[in-house]
């Protein structure tokens, strides 16, 4: 009977949340952390915590969908994980090789046509994980209703390094002039040159940090970095709602923020600029996104 109670209150409050929702973002990224101590607090291997977690990545597309988020990039495997001992690194690989397939051949992401992509230097990971990649990746390749990034063996400093290397490659042959080279000739090169930017992070497991991830496609486009406590096998529909609502909390503030230091810029200008100043505070208002500002060429207040 206590259960459920309980349980109906959650719901209850599930769909408050749900409710309440009315901006979320378009491409979200998240640092499942935590995995090894939510195993190791239980008493058991880390193996476990990661077998754990992987289901919350499963039921997390589903929550996705439920709010219409179109884009997710998980991070499964960076390239510091490779420093992880054998008894653990093997596990995961078989884990990550599994839930690829499983995924793939799976009547949810026929039906809601969700495309499956790798992120990252995936020549240097186990063949059957290359080999789970090529098979998600031909599978669903014909999808488009949500894109799922899976990053492994991913960093973002290897990922910009490779890109400046093989640009002065192009220099060095000719095929491009240093001049020429701009934002479009970077993102060609990104292991990730197909993702779109990032608005949201989220970072289970309580660390505060973003440990080398996306810096192109989330610092680049000012994505909103939310962290949370649970760790990742025990993150809840709940958790991930409330982050998706400290979210919208933040742009909300970012773009008030913009039109208040926009209209103190317009207040220190003398009436020859007034023109101008309004010009300025009139598109602060009308951007959307901060990055998009940026990319117009226009001067961020306050900076
Ligand atoms: C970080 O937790 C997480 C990982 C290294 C791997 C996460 C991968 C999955 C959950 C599998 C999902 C994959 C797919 C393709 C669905 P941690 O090991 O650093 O744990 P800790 O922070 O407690 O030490
Ligand atoms: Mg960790």
């Amino acid at each position: 009977m206590l259960s459920w109670i309980r349980g109906s209150l959650r719901d209850a409050y599930v769909r408050s949340l749900e409710r309440d929702i009315t901006d979320p973002p378009t491409h979200i990224a998240v640092i499942q952390d935590g995995n090894r101590r939510f195993a190791r607090r239980r008493g058991r291997p880390p193996t476990d915590g990661h077998r754990e977690g992987a289901e919350t990545t499963e039921q997390l597309l589903e929550w996705c969908r439920d709010l219409d988020i179109k884009e997710l990039t998980l991070y499964a495997f960076s390239t510091e994980n490779f420093d992880r001992p054998a008894e653990e690194r093997e596990p995961l690989f078989d884990l990550i090789t599994r839930k690829l397939r499983e995924l793939s051949d799976s009547d949810e992401v026929a039906e809601h046509e969700v495309a499956i992509r790798a992120i990252g230097d995936i020549h240097r990971l186990p063949t059957r994980v290359r080999q789970a990649v090529d098979y998600a990746e031909r599978q669903t390749a014909s999808h488009d209703q949500f894109q799922l990034n899976v990053a492994l063996a991913y960093g973002g400093r290897s990922e910009l390094l490779t890109a400046a290397q093989e640009i002065a490659h192009e220099v060095e042959v000719g095929a491009i002039s240093p001049e020429e080279i701009d934002e479009q000739t970077i993102d060609n090169q990104l292991y990730a040159n197909e993702i779109g930017d990032v608005d949201l992070i989220i970072r289970t497991g309580g660390d505060e940090r973003t440990s080398n991830f996306l810096p192109w496609h989330a610092n680049g486009n000012e994505a909103a970095v939310v962290f949370c406590a649970p760790y990742w096998p025990e993150f809840s529909k709940i958790d991930f709602l409330r982050t998706i609502r400290t979210y919208e909390y933040r742009e909300a503030e970012w773009r008030r923020s913009r039109v208040e230091r926009g209209l103190a810029l317009v207040r220190g200008f003398g009436d020859r600029e007034l023109p101008r100043a309004r010009n300025i505070v009139r598109s602060l208002r009308t951007t959307d996104s901060p990055g998009e500002l940026e990319r117009s060429g226009r001067p961020r207040s306050g900076e």
